[in-house]
């Protein structure tokens, strides 16, 4: 209906706010899309600018995921359309309309998303996250885990959420392309000490 339609608008609009590229501009840094591996999220705000504006960065990012499934969850949605609401944040986050369709990856999207769809989903998603990154010191290596395992647990933990789930997912390993690439040449960019 046309509420849901609403509201799904709203949330892509949510999904378009780059926090990387705005707190990088807050904060006089250079730009995340020219800069580093020229992706505007966490890492390479992390990469360029440090830690608390990596901080503000994911928080912001992280945000956009949870604020429109809480709303649309208060609002009375069912699982289903919450998921795609979740799914049109993360959209709006790698094709932003306010800087020219243009995004990031949406890790920290996808994981608001699922933090707030389903509190052990998403907290096993961001443990796996965690774990394959300590392994590794590769933020690409956490994502790649997370989100192969994100539609498995999904199909177990919250079937309903399934459609919005492998969308992020799927999407989500394609904007690794790269990613994936350089680590299969050895390339990708490490946070290990020298
Ligand atoms: O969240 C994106 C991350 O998985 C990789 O980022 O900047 O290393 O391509 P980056």
């Amino acid at each position: 209906d046309l509420i849901a339609c609403a509201a799904l608008i709203l949330a892509y609009l949510m999904g378009s706010v780059s926090a990387a590229i705005l707190v990088c501009r807050a904060m006089r840094l250079p730009d995340p899309r020219t800069d580093g591996s020229r992706n505007p999220g966490t890492t390479n705000v992390l990469r360029i600018g440090g830690k608390p504006a990596a901080a503000l960065t994911l928080t912001g990012d992280m945000l956009k995921g949870v604020i429109p499934v809480l709303l649309a969850r208060e609002y009375g949605f069912d699982d289903v359309l919450l998921s795609a609401i979740g799914l049109a944040a993360f959209l709006g986050h790698l094709y932003p309309v306010f800087f020219r369709f243009e995004g990031g990856k949406g890790v920290a999207t996808a994981l608001g998303v699922l933090l707030t769809l389903h509190w052990g989903l998403g907290v096993s998603v961001v443990l796996l996250w965690v774990l394959a990154f300590a392994l590794t010191r590769i933020s690409s290596v956490g994502a790649l885990t997370a989100f192969i395992a994100a539609p498995f647990l999904a199909w177990w933990l919250m079937p309903h959420a399934m459609l919005g789930v492998v969308g992020m997912s799927v999407l989500l390993l394609a904007r690794h392309k790269r990613n994936i690439l350089d680590l299969l040449s050895g390339k990708e960019r490490s946070f290990r000490k020298q």
